[in-house]
């Protein structure tokens, strides 16, 4: 049987870190500040934005919350995005995405400090991550590596492949194993004999926004897989891009959906709100 990569446990242990860090911080009299700024009630972000407050409160980070009206106008959001980017108390601020379609996502990530820019999405931020300049890494991304680490599976030399393409997962993923030393290849909707790419990973990212799209087929006997989607089932059930059941016989290692990578994103934001004072 496969090990099952806990997210859960890994980053308990990081919030505990950051627990502890926080409390000889506030000794010094710093205190770290998240502003988290939600736009309309879609469901499943106001979870995220809920557990991300949790997190705040859990560590000792103070947290500011807005909750806007789905109609607000983008200059009412970057006026206060800009209001947030002058506030000293303020040292991170979060625009839980998606926006609403009348808003202009890259526009509001442009405007946000790079030096409050907790979630990475900043192009000078991502820049920085590039090169290898020091910088906040991307939650998600940053959160894969932390798990892999510290579940002592080791990256350099290894082939990786990363399915998936978007700016907040799939590419800075690929940035990131690269960093670590990883063989690295990316792959996405338009990729030519997918199965045979993602049978040569050692490392296997998923992260393609479709339920259960990984099947046995796609991946190699001993491989590590790692499952960053998040999708209700027919049941209302959580499930990942991977087909957990028909892979997890064949793997040497696995994420699951939930308390695999989800965890890890919350622990890998408070690490970057700590960042800010650091
Ligand atoms: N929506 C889905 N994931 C994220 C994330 O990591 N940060 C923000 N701001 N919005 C998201």
């Amino acid at each position: 049987m496969a090990q099952l990569i806990d997210g859960k446990l890994v980053s308990a242990q990081i919030k505990d870190e950051l627990k502890a860090e926080v409390a000889e911080l506030k000794e010094k009299g710093i205190v770290p500040c998240l502003a988290v700024i939600q736009v309309g009630n879609n469901p499943a972000s106001s979870v995220y934005v809920n557990n991300k407050k949790k997190a705040c409160a859990y560590i000792g980070i103070d947290s500011l919350s807005y909750e806007l009206e789905e109609s607000i106008s983008q200059e009412e959001l970057l006026n206060l995005v800009e209001v947030l980017n002058q506030n000293p108390k303020v040292n991170g601020i979060l625009v839980q995405l998606p926006l609403p379609k009348h808003i202009n996502e890259e526009a509001v990530i442009h405007a946000i400090a790079p030096e409050k820019d907790v979630d990475g999405f900043h192009p000078q931020t991502v820049g920085n991550m590039c090169i290898g300049s020091k910088g906040f890494l991307p939650c998600t991304p940053a959160g894969v590596i932390q798990l892999l680490k510290r579940s002592n599976i080791e990256i350099e030399g290894k082939e990786c492949v990363v399915v998936g393409r978007s700016n907040i997962v799939g590419k800075p993923m690929a940035i990131l194993l690269l960093r670590e030393n990883g063989t690295v290849t990316i792959t996405h909707s338009r990729t030519k004999d997918l199965k045979e790419v993602t049978k040569r990973a050692d490392i296997l990212v998923a992260a393609i926004g479709k339920p259960k799209f990984i099947t046995s087929e796609y991946v190699k006997e001993g491989a590590v897989v790692i499952d960053v989607g998040i999708h209700r089932n027919e049941n209302n059930k959580l499930c990942g891009d991977v087909d957990f059941d028909d892979v997890a016989g064949k793997v040497s290692a696995i994420t699951p959906v939930p308390g695999g990578v989800g965890p890890m994103t919350i622990a890998m934001l408070m690490n970057n709100c700590v960042e800010t004072v650091r």
